[in-house]
């Protein structure tokens, strides 16, 4: 295979820090990713807690997530959104008003939100320039958590939006795998592509082998406890979905037959409307009161 790492600034000597949060409500993984030579860190993915059948919001976990990087002093640079997520609720920007840091996507938040805003009928006030985050990343973009070189490559399959970051020998990964055991995510989401999905897949195997990976999710497969680290190697040879050298046409087969058997994610409807306003909630209405909407046969 070609080598697509040549054009990014990989550098596997550079081993940071990596801190895992564990949602268990949404079987999300959040991150703390620390320079290991300053205090700067940027937070993965982080969760604000919902609990739906109440229409209730709650922050628990993004509050563990403060404590830890205000009891470790650290400054957080950036909070990072892999993707758009259908499954958990962000809580950037309550992060950020506690503690600070930028809040990135990837570019392609854009196309998700053309899209989700008819679905949700946002009308003309919800922007639709990814305006709502403070850096919209293109692929191959570098930035810095203090000393350290973090790049951004365009992973997309499951969204269009799904970009997988480089830190180091630390590669977060989103949505684009899960662990070996567990093989991928789906890819019918609106604007998602097995194929595309295949392909970026392989972008991200081809990072040096020793390349730690990080999960967004894990749901603990065949009883197993929850895991959410593996390697390049690890998933190039075990991988159920795309492991061994299993072919495109292959993946693309399995992925569209189990995908059409899937049931949309519990919380896809207010996840969506808050992820793609860069966590924050919808505007309040004249009494100062928020609401979700629930599109009927849309999704
Ligand atoms: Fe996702």
């Amino acid at each position: 295979m070609k080598d697509m790492t040549q054009s990014y600034p990989v550098d596997t000597s550079v081993k940071p820090d990596v801190k895992a949060f564990f949602d268990p409500a949404t079987n999300t993984i959040s991150y703390v990713v620390k320079d290991p030579n300053s205090n700067a860190c940027a937070i993965v993915d982080s969760v604000m807690d919902i609990d739906y059948a109440a229409g209730r919001i709650t922050y628990d976990n993004a509050d563990e997530i403060i404590a830890y990087v205000q009891d470790q002093g650290l400054d957080v640079e950036w909070l990072i959104e892999t993707h758009v997520h259908a499954d958990h609720l962000s809580a950037a920007p309550y992060i950020q008003s506690k503690v600070g840091g930028k809040i990135g996507i990837g570019e392609n938040i854009v196309v998700v939100q053309d899209v989700f805003g008819k679905v949700f009928n946002e009308g003309t006030e919800f922007q639709r320039d990814g305006s709502q985050f403070d850096r919209l990343f293109k692929e191959g973009d570098t930035y810095q958590i203090g000393g350290l070189t973090a790049f951004a490559m365009h992973t997309p399959g499951h969204t269009p939006a799904c970009m997988t970051h480089v830190v180091g020998d630390a590669a977060f990964v989103g949505d684009t795998l899960f662990m070996p055991d567990g093989g991928s995510a789906r890819a019918d989401f609106p604007g998602g592509d097995a194929g595309v999905l295949y392909d970026s897949i392989q972008k991200v195997l081809a990072l040096p082998d020793e390349t730690r990976l990080f999960m967004c999710h894990d749901y603990g497969p065949n009883g197993r406890d929850i895991e959410w680290e593996t390697s390049v190697a690890a998933e190039k040879e075990h991988n159920i979905h795309v492991g061994g050298g299993k072919s495109k046409e292959d993946f693309v087969k399995f992925r569209t037959e189990r995908d059409a058997q899937l049931d949309m994610p519990r919380l896809i409807i207010p996840s969506l409307q808050v992820n793609m306003r860069a966590g924050q909630m919808p505007p309040k209405d004249e009494q100062g009161d928020v609401f979700f909407k629930v599109p009927v046969n849309k999704l």
